[in-house]
């Protein structure tokens, strides 16, 4: 049966291992470690203009018989087309939810280094707590801290990276997992609406897998010189974001400036992945975001990130594509997964490298 398939986690490859960034941090630093000096942080201009405020979606009036549906469906597109981004409120899932898993997030972090290791990341696995991406000896480090597990399907799940300390942290975890899974389905149901594929993509994502990526950015002295989580889009199909504590450091990359991006309490921050901009054949595109670091204050997020079920083949949609040259390569599952885990982040050099060659 189909069900059985699973993704081979321990084969894929993962990060070298690198110091960890909290205990870096917490030695009254007077001089920031060479490799994570980012000199191209300093100058690129950040956007302050109020008025580039990310659009907000309502998931209430997304419900099938609201009136006001047809006109949310209209402002979803339009965020999805123009910005890659948006804010979801009434999305449903309880404050008790997310308080629980946001509490556990920071308690697991705030443990000493000795305990938080007993979950640290394998050579050749994606999961675990340390670094994410580090692909060289040579490359730029990140400033800041990861715990990165695989959530769902529930049978891909590997319990031995999975903390028990907190001692709620798997239920917080499991519960919140579950939620984010239904939002997601239910955004997407929206999405493929919009574009017309019904049920060709919610086929796609009833089995669908989904990734949690824990952030931890301690504070830096120098923190205009580091960067806390490198240019990135993020190489899935939909990614929920929770601002944990009140520290904002998320940027967006629009009109070839950073703009920051300030959460509105209780919303999760969504974007558009990679695969749904090839899945759309560029109808919708990802959009390059970065983390920066409060020079006094630790960051924390939690980003849940989403994707086809294990298996799905990596291309434009057939009935997207009808009449329209393909503009994207369509790979396997396999080899997409490969490409994203040895690959280092950079903007987005994933989507680069799937993309076909134009002749106009
Ligand atoms: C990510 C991400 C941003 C943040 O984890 O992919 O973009 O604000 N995080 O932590
Ligand atoms: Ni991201």
């Amino acid at each position: 049966m189909e069900t059985e398939v699973l993704i081979r986690k321990d084969q894929l490859g993962g990060s070298l291992p690198v110091e960890n960034v909290q205990a870096l941090a917490s030695n009254n630093l007077k001089d920031i470690p060479s490799r994570y000096l980012r000199p191209e942080a300093e100058f690129e201009q950040v956007s302050i203009e109020e008025s580039l405020q990310i659009p907000v979606v309502d998931m209430r009036k997304l419900i099938e018989n609201s009136s006001f549906r047809d006109d949310e469906l209209a402002k979803l597109h339009l965020a999805c087309k123009e910005w890659g981004f948006f804010q979801l409120i009434n999305h449903g899932v309880s404050d008790e939810v997310i308080e629980k898993m946001k509490t556990d997030t920071e308690e697991f972090f705030r443990q000493p280094l000795e305990a938080k290791k007993a979950y640290a990341t394998q050579p050749n696995h994606i999961e675990g707590y340390g670094q994410a991406f580090v692909v060289s000896e040579e490359q730029k480090l990140d400033w800041g801290d990861m715990l990165f597990l695989l959530s769902q399907p529930v049978r891909q799940r590997t319990l031995t990276f999975w903390p028990t300390l907190p001692t709620t942290f798997r239920e917080a975890l499991d519960k919140y997992s579950q939620e984010l899974q239904k939002v997601t389905i239910y955004l997407l149901k929206s999405i493929s609406s919009n574009l017309g594929v019904n049920l060709e993509m919610e086929r796609m994502f009833d089995d669908g897998v989904q990734g949690v990526r824990m952030n931890y950015y301690p504070p830096c002295p120098q923190a205009n010189k580091v960067i806390g989580l490198t240019p990135h889009s993020d190489a899935v199909a939909l990614t929920l974001l929770l601002q944990v504590n009140e520290v904002q450091g998320l940027q967006i990359r629009k009109n070839g400036k950073w703009v920051p991006v300030e959460p509105i309490v209780g919303a999760f921050i969504v974007n558009i992945g990679d695969f749904t901009e090839i899945m759309s054949n560029g109808v919708y595109k990802s959009i390059e975001h970065r983390a920066v670091v409060n020079p006094e204050k630790e960051r924390l997020s939690i980003a849940a990130f989403h994707s086809p079920n294990i298996g799905t083949m990596i291309g434009p949609l057939p009935d997207l594509v009808k009449g329209n040259a393909e503009k994207y390569k369509t790979s396997s599952y396999d080899e997409y997964l490969k490409l994203v885990v040895t690959s280092k982040l950079d903007g987005k050099s994933l989507v680069d490298q799937m993309r076909l060659n134009q002749l106009h």
